[in-house]
């Protein structure tokens, strides 16, 4: 018997691309009987049906007598980054040779990794190369070589990868399969398609999705399951961090029906999930690679400049076209009005609903909509002239300066066909659209239906900064292009650059991005240079609708060692293949606009070394599949062309112990009558509203506290004359303690009437308010916002710094309780720095110490306690009882309080403040203290 294994191997893809079919003959060596023998010794009777030695596998054997006995699908998901395996064993049960097909659908995007078999013992084992090294290697195994062939595939947004076996009468076969893919978020979510397609029933079958993301899960769903009747059988183990899936139907529930040898498991598993966002911007540093994902939200929609370029032309008519007036008709509507919008309609001719655009107010918008509803399709198409004129709009109203400051431009293509009319070369639209565009919009694409060149669109999208999408010319497109526009339908930041220290990272993929929209994400990945320090800082700059942001951050390089040293189901690469993908797309779109083929060269060049370094097929590797002794040969090929220094001298306050700490013997409370104007620094902080005022020219510290009800608004400062106002709304603790229930502040308004500004400052988060906006800020990342100079600064879990000039800055210091304390809250402090001056009519529990007030203390003398001496201090003429104590301030040492030594005024402050502390309880956190 002359044994033989013919191989096949197929590589298909919707793209335009080449395959190699190889047939290869087995060597003469692959004596079958030795092979099986090795296999699995008790094979003796090959002649058998049965090969697996299981009760129920007639049930298994379908007409062509081939016993799938394993099938196995395991996608480990690291940080959104995705490795897939796929496993298949395969037995010919048959007395006659059969071809045995491994066939897979790979999401695009993806990059295959390695593709293995194992036939009757003898392993083949993929390696990437080079595509010409890779031939020429395969050619010399070649000899007896049969065949090549083509094939093309339809399938939008999946590739084929297909092998095909002929082997003998009772071989075994084990076919893997791994690919990698990083997950795009996309309208806030991330998405993870699994087609499982095993093609018959399977003995095993076997489906696990492992998810590792350590900022935690905002939701995990599974909204597909192939079929409605497997949605029972899937199983969703979620926990904080880390979560699994798994699907593993039993024999029975696979048949199509009770008595069926058919399997019913053919189609898509899709898990849905977010991850948590605490802070806009996260770091991960891992194995000398770092990650950077940024994904603010909470911020106000920059107004959008948008012209929709709708292909009109003959092919368009019928369900295409009304689909897209559907289409049009929602996402008018949608525009806010503040957007400005047009619409060319584009056959052979060009023509515009408005040759300018006008801003989306409800007449508008119906108007436009009766225009798109009246469109009757015909005639050919002229993508160049549509695209061109469509600029020229933009760029007239640009240059005429009828665009709102800070908006975002964007044109958006709908087409279903390959030019036909006008301008017909594909690189000279391209061309054109990219010289006249230049940088200043960008251009998103969508194509309708299989006739359209998709490539060329996503090019043309690539180029300028867009996205491109490719939608099926059914029942769905309404929804789908709604989707598609929903995706850019609100950009939320512009000209976001991120940054970190030089010294501290290399490779860093792109790290400038035109827009930001609402549900995506930006990705940077770099490598740490080794010497490097173990924690990485990051500094990311954007404009938003009406300020300029700073985020901050820094991550510690270690952090993720445990979470993912005590995972079984983490994949360790995830940070390293992650970046080579981001660099390797990079570098091929780069490669698709380099102008000299010496550039293309030197791209193609760095490519090839990343696609061999990192084990990724792309445009220029090929997968080499040989067996152990480098006989036989099978290739995979894939084409060319696919795809401060603040508060120096400061105000602190503090509660007042219960038992006061030893007392430091005063020296020199001195009188003084000379109060310098705008040297005080009144202060104020912390638990149970306690106020310090530092009194510099006396050189005390007063102190007094105020017992009021929580949810009183007490009034700080009121400068009616710079129009600033400053309140504390009044929290307690959860309960009393030692007999009393202590209270802090737990909200701080501040109205800056000039600027109109109003900000509210709570343990939660922070509201900044303009006329038009409402911009929230959350405690838990470093971030700062610079409105036209107004200059909000937070440092993430502390303090925040609101700037309005150089003689105008205010601190709020965030005081963190222990979650589960018993006790305490969190609260707020607030420091007024030195450099702050208020003008003289200002007011308030702390703005009426702008001036400095004469005060003086004697008579120091030992009080009912002996551990609190007790004095008399006169103020203005008036004489108070004060007792020694200490007040807590938190600025010396940020977190950690420092005892500040202060003469305390009992009775709520009487006789050291102006009038009664009553008289500061004002309605709203924005009000201004007035005299009753
Ligand atoms: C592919 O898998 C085989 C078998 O597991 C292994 O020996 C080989 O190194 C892998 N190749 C790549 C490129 O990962
Ligand atoms: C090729 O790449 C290297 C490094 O990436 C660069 O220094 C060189 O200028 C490039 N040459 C050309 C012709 O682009
Ligand atoms: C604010 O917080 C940051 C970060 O914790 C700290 O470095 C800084 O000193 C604080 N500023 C003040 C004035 O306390
Ligand atoms: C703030 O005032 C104190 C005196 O109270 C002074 O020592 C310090 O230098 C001042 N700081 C600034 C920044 O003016």
């Amino acid at each position: 018997m002359k044994p033989f294994v013919c191989l096949l191997l197929l590589f298909l893809s919707s793209e335009i691309r080449s395959f190699d079919i190889i047939i290869e003959e087995a060597p003469e060596s692959a004596d079958l009987g030795e092979l099986l023998k090795e296999f699995e010794p008790s094979l003796a009777e090959r002649n058998k049906r049965s090969v697996l030695s299981d009760d129920d596998e007639s049930e298994v054997f379908t007409e062509d007598s081939i016993t799938l006995h394993s099938y196995k699908v395991e996608s480990t998901i690291t940080s959104h980054f995705v490795n897939t395996m796929i496993r298949s064993k395969v037995v010919n049960n048959a007395k006659h040779p059969q071809n045995i097909v491994f066939d897979i659908q790979v999401p695009k995007g993806a990059f295959i990794n390695n593709f293995t078999m194992n036939v009757n013992g003898i392993t083949f084992s993929g390696s990437i190369k080079e595509k010409s090294v890779a031939r020429n290697l395969y050619s010399k195994a070649r000899a007896r070589g049969k065949a090549a062939g083509l094939m093309r595939t339809n399938s939008l947004d999946l590739e084929n990868f297909k092998a095909e076996l002929n082997v003998p009468p009772g071989s075994k076969v084990q076919f893997e399969i791994h690919y990698q893919e990083a997950l795009r978020r996309k309208l806030g979510v991330y998405e993870h398609a699994l087609y499982i397609q095993p093609g018959r029933l399977a003995k095993h079958l076997e489906v696990d999705i492992y998810i590792t993301e350590p900022q935690g899960f905002g939701f995990v769903n599974v909204p597909k399951t192939i079929t409605e009747d497997f949605a029972g059988l899937v199983k969703i183990t979620k926990g904080d961090k880390k979560a699994h899936i798994s699907f593993k139907p039993t024999l029975d529930e696979q048949r199509t029906c009770p008595t069926c040898s058919t399997t019913a498991v053919n189609g898509n598993l899709l898990v849905k999930y977010d991850v948590k966002r605490e802070q806009s911007s996260h770091l991960q540093v891992f194995n000398g690679y770092f990650l950077h994902f940024f994904a603010p939200d909470n911020l106000p929609p920059l107004p959008k400049n948008i012209l929709f370029v709708i292909d009109v032309s003959g092919s368009m008519w019928g369900l295409k076209m009304k689909q897209t007036v559907e289409a049009m008709k929602s996402i008018l509507e949608d525009l806010r009005p503040d957007d400005q919008f047009s619409i060319v309609d584009f056959n052979h001719n060009i023509r515009c609903w408005k040759d300018e655009l006008v801003y989306a107010s409800s007449v508008e918008k119906e108007d436009a909509s009766k225009y798109v509803q009246r469109i009757q399709p015909n005639g050919g198409t002229n993508i160049n002239e549509a695209l061109l004129r469509a600029i020229f709009i933009l760029k007239e109203a640009s240059n005429k300066g009828l665009l709102e400051p800070n908006s975002v431009s964007l044109i958006v293509l709908v087409s279903d066909g390959d030019p036909t009319v006008g301008e017909l070369k594909l690189s000279k639209i391209q061309k054109n659209v990219r010289t006249n565009i230049r940088d200043d919009f960008s251009l998103h694409s969508l194509g309708i239906g299989f006739d359209v060149d998709y490539d060329f669109l996503e090019r043309l999208a690539q180029e300028n900064h867009g996205m491109a999408q490719r939608i099926y010319g059914n029942q769905d497109t309404a929804a789908q292009l709604k989707e598609f526009y929903n995706k850019v339908s609100t950009p939320l930041l512009k000209n976001i650059v991120v940054n970190y220290p030089m010294e501290a990272v290399s490779d860093v993929t792109q790290n400038s991005f035109h827009n930001y929209f609402k549900g995506d994400e930006i990705v940077v990945a770099g490598k740490l240079k080794p010497e490097s320090v173990p924690n990485l800082m990051s500094i990311i700059n954007a404009n938003s609708a009406n300020a300029d942001l700073t985020y901050q951050l820094i991550e510690e390089a270690e952090e993720l060692n445990e979470l993912f040293e005590e995972s079984k189901h983490v994949f360790p690469d995830f940070a390293r293949q992650y970046w080579a993908q981001l660099t390797i797309n990079q570098l091929l779109a780069e490669r698709n606009l380099a102008t000299t083929s010496a550039a293309k060269r030197n791209i193609t060049q760095t490519i090839l070394q990343l696609s061999i370094d990192h084990h990724f097929v792309t445009p220029f590797t090929s997968l080499l599949i040989e067996s152990e002794n480098g006989n036989e040969r099978m290739l995979a090929d894939s084409p060319r062309d696919p795809k401060g220094g603040c508060c120096q001298t400061l105000v602190v306050n503090a509660r007042v112990p219960p038992n006061l700490p030893q007392p430091t013997p005063e020296t020199g409370a001195q009188q003084s009558k000379t109060a310098p104007p705008d040297v005080m620094i009144p202060k104020l902080v912390d638990d149970d509203p306690h106020f310090i005022i530092n009194l510099p020219t006396s050189q005390i510290n007063v102190c007094f506290n105020i017992d009021n009800q929580p949810g009183s608004i007490l009034n700080l400062v009121s400068d009616p004359e710079q129009g600033i106002a400053v309140n504390g709304k009044i929290i307690a603790a959860k309960k009393a303690k030692s007999g009393k229930l202590n209270t802090y502040f737990g909200t701080i308004g501040m109205y800056f009437k000039e600027q109109n500004m109003k900000i509210e400052i709570s343990p939660e988060k922070i509201i900044v308010k303009d006329a038009f906006y409402s911009r929230m800020m959350s405690w838990s990342e470093s971030i700062s916002m610079d409105q036209n100079g107004f200059l909000v600064s937070v440092k993430k879990n502390s303090n925040v710094t609101i700037t309005v000039n150089e003689n105008m800055k205010l601190l709020v210091v965030l005081h963190r309780a222990w979650k589960k304390h018993p006790v305490n809250v969190d609260f707020l402090g607030l420091y007024i720095p030195n450099e702050t001056k208020f003008s003289a009519a200002t007011h308030g529990l702390i703005g009426q110490f702008r001036i400095e007030p004469e005060v003086s203390v004697y008579d120091v003398r030992a009080g009912t306690d002996p551990e609190k001496p007790i004095a008399t201090m006169e103020k203005n003429g008036d004489k108070l009882t004060v007792t020694r104590g200490t007040q807590k301030e938190y600025l010396t040492h940020p977190g950690m309080p420092t005892s500040v030594t202060c003469w305390f005024v009992h009775n709520n402050g009487k006789g050291f403040i102006d009038g009664h502390y009553k008289d500061y309880i004002v309605p709203q956190i924005y009000s201004f203290f007035k005299r009753h």
